[in-house]
């Protein structure tokens, strides 16, 4: 028999998804329980990407998270594109109505939710297995699972937000599913690194071998990422090949990468994906569940961000207010977004990289393109303004 408990919102996932939401429901005064298969190390150690659009900066801070943020987190006001041998700088700040971006690891925002939440006493089950959800369609549907201990559980909920990320069980329940898909015939190779970044702001090169991007992670830690093959494995990248092939994809006269102990080493996918709608009866969806962009947009972290602060206000209008009409638009009002930003995503992405045995036509159209963005104030506007954060979402919380 499974001890049975109660609450009103059941989240799948303590990644930064669930535990954004989590924390905001504590803010309007909905209890809610996070139940996450992985350990809380692994969840605090999993590296991802670390570019915060200024609307994210602002929740943040605005919900009581922004304290080490400000204190660690790097404010860049543009970026670098490199091409044929050129580096070339694009001023956000120019660009837009001021508008900059902040470096500041996913993992230490995780790290400090998990904190928040476990010291305002919220509850995260982590390493719980056998985590199902059922009777999606009633008003009570229940979130289920084994806990650390391998004690059976039922958790009865007025609602269950999927937040389990692209691997997760929740996406499946959804009936008549729409998925649109592309996967990239490349894939990153990533690397922290134990050396000052030698660029003050991120340098995204396309060179003829394949893209490269520099970010860091602090003045003493550098963030590089090389496009490589699919399936590479990591291993046929020992760190003297890496440096070296860094090196070329950002070499310019008189300038270097500063190499140092590599500290993290990894190969990621490169995907676009969407699946709609992101709800059915009592389950919503965020981030991962529902959708994924590629990297090079940096709007993965930014985008599961921006569904949570639609979700957190929907539940809160459903749940103590009685009306479930944010609710009938959450889909509907994510999707808008997610669209605008898979979008960009797949242009940074197609203009950048190198595909392999690319025909010559398409390579002439991407430096055309890179030429357009570098010149045109039109279309480095159109860049600033979706990278910086389009159509920032207005906000009521306040810890
Ligand atoms: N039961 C419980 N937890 C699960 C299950 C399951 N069956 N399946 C997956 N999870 C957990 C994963 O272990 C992970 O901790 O759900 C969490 C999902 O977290 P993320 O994959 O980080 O997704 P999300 O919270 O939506 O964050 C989006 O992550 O991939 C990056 O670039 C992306 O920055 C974006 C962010
Ligand atoms: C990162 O710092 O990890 C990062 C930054 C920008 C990107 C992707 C990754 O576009």
């Amino acid at each position: 028999m499974a001890v049975t408990s109660r609450t009103r919102v059941g989240i799948v996932g303590a990644g930064p998804a669930g535990l954004l939401l989590a924390h905001l429901l504590a803010l309007h005064g909905i209890e809610s329980v996070v139940v996450e298969s992985r350990s809380r190390a692994y969840c605090e150690a999993r590296q991802r990407a670390g570019l915060l659009e200024a609307g994210t900066v602002e929740l943040l801070r605005a919900v009581g998270l922004g304290k080490r943020l400000d204190a660690e987190g790097m404010q860049h006001g543009g970026i670098y594109l490199q091409f044929e041998g050129e580096r070339h700088h694009l001023d956000f700040r120019l660009l837009t109505d001021g508008r900059w971006v902040t470096i500041y690891a996913q993992t230490e925002i995780v790290r400090d939710m998990i904190a928040a939440r476990l010291a305002a006493g919220g509850v995260i089950e982590f390493s719980a297995s056998d985590v199902a959800v059922s009777q999606l369609t009633s008003d009570r549907p229940v979130l289920s699972y084994l806990d650390e201990s391998g004690v059976a559980r039922e958790v009865s909920c007025d609602v269950i937000a999927g937040c389990d990320g692209f691997h997760g069980i929740c996406r499946p329940l959804i009936p008549g599913l729409s998925v649109y898909e592309r996967v990239y015939p490349y894939a990153w190779l990533g690397i922290l690194a134990d050396a000052a970044p030698s660029t003050d702001e991120l340098i995204y090169s396309r060179h003829p071998d394949g893209f490269a991007l520099y970010s860091m992670r602090s003045p003493d830690v550098s963030r590089l990422y090389l496009q490589v093959a699919p399936d590479e494995p990591v291993e046929d990248w020992p760190d003297d090949r890496i440096w070296a092939e860094l090196q070329k994809r950002f070499a310019i006269d008189g300038w270097s990468v500063s190499e140092g102990a590599v500290t993290d080493k990894s190969v990621t996918a490169m995907r676009s994906f969407v699946a709609g709608p992101m709800r059915h009866g009592r389950l919503f969806l965020a981030g991962d569940a529902a959708h994924i962009v590629p990297p090079t947009g940096a709007k993965g972290l930014n985008l599961a961000f921006s569904d949570v602060i639609v979700l957190a206000g929907a539940l809160r209008a459903a749940l103590l207010g009685r009306s479930w009409e944010l609710a009938d638009t959450y889909s509907a009002t994510c999707l808008e977004r997610v669209w605008r930003a898979t979008h960009f995503s797949w242009w940074m992405t197609s203009m950048l990289h190198v595909a392999p045995g690319q025909d010559p036509f398409e390579s002439q159209l991407q430096l055309a393109q890179l030429r357009y963005v570098t010149s045109s104030r039109a279309a480095a506007v159109s860049l600033a303004e979706n990278y910086s954060g389009y159509k920032p979402l207005r906000f009521e919380f306040s810890a």
